[in-house]
Parts: structure tokens; sequence; C-alpha cells
């Protein structure tokens, strides 16, 4: 039997943008099933917690069969060798995004060579998109309405009281 091939796609999803949706679904479209993973990083400090972003996640690919959400901590090519995945897939929206990704790819090789990192680029109108810029945007009352999923949307708007 042909082995399934699996790809994992983690981040801080803090809240989940349309940009992710967007690189969530590229890889679906390349992979056999994409493995969303929520990281828990004590180090920030979250506007929502980690299941509210699971739960975002949740309710977005509730419809997609090929997609499942987890959380994790610890190393990301940990996480990938215990989900049988064979890529680390990340998404690119402008050059200044790729140094830091490129140090990443390149250590996580180093610590385990079996995993690659595939890059995958937004559509262009989501390029300037980031989950800091919808939370700065929101927090002073501008329109973040189709920058992130409904949900996200009234999330955003009761927690900054923009509502
Ligand atoms: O959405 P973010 O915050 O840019 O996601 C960054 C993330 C979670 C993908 C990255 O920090 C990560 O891989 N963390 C897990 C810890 C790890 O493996 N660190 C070494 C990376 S080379």
């Amino acid at each position: 039997m042909k082995e399934e091939r699996i790809g994992l796609y983690a981040g801080s999803f803090d809240p989940v943008t349309n940009g992710h949706v967007d690189i969530a679904r590229r890889a679906a479209g390349l992979f056999d099933h994409v493995v969303i993973a929520v990281a828990r990083n004590p180090g920030k400090s979250p506007m929502f917690s980690v299941e509210e972003r699971l739960a975002f996640l949740n309710e977005v690919f509730s419809n997609c069969e090929d997609v499942s959400i987890t959380s994790f901590s610890g190393l990301l090519v940990n996480l990938a060798r215990d989900v049988g995945a064979k890529a680390i897939i990340k998404g690119l929206r402008a050059v200044s995004d790729f140094e830091f990704e490129f140090q990443m790819a390149l250590m996580n090789r180093r610590l385990n060579p079996d995993i690659e990192t595939v890059f995958l680029m937004t559509d262009a109108d989501k390029a300037f998109l980031s989950s800091s810029l919808v939370k700065e945007v929101a927090q002073l009352g501008g329109d973040i309405s189709g920058l992130v999923p409904e949900s996200v949307e009234r999330a955003l708007r009761k927690k900054t009281g923009s509502a």
C-alpha cells in the first residue's frame, strides 16, 4: 500500500488569518493529509488561549477530512516524526519572511535530515496579512472584515471591545 503523504503546518495562529487558511488549503492540495499544529509557546503572551485558537481552526476546517488540528510543545521536528509527516509547511508572504524561515528550515534539517521544509506562497491579496497586524487594527477599532474567518472576527471584536 502506498504511504500516505502527511504535511505539517505549525504556527502560533493567534489568531488564524485568511492568509493561514490559504496556505493550509494549498497544502491540502499537495498532501494526502495536513496536520495543523498550534504551538503552546509559553514565551509569548497570546491574545487567545491555545484552546480558543484550536476551536477557531476546528471550525474553519470542519468540512475538510484531509485536515486535522492539534497542539504541541517542544521541537517541531519531533512532532513531525510523531505524526509521520515528511514535510514541514511554511507560508511565505514577502522576502522579509525568508531569512528567519531559511534559518529555521536549516536548523530543522540539522535536527532531523529526513524532514523537508516546503515553502508555499500566499495569494498576493493576502501578502500583507499577519496575526499581529490584524490584532492591532482590531484593537484600534479598524475594519478587519475579510482578513480573518468570521468566527475570529466576532471573537476579536468581542475581545477588543469594538463589537
Ligand atoms: O506562527 P509562528 O509564531 O511564526 O510559528 C513559529 C513556530 C511555532 C512554527 C516555530 O516557533 C517553531 O517551530 N516552534 C517549535 C519549537 C522548535 O522546533 N524550535 C526550533 C525551530 S528551528
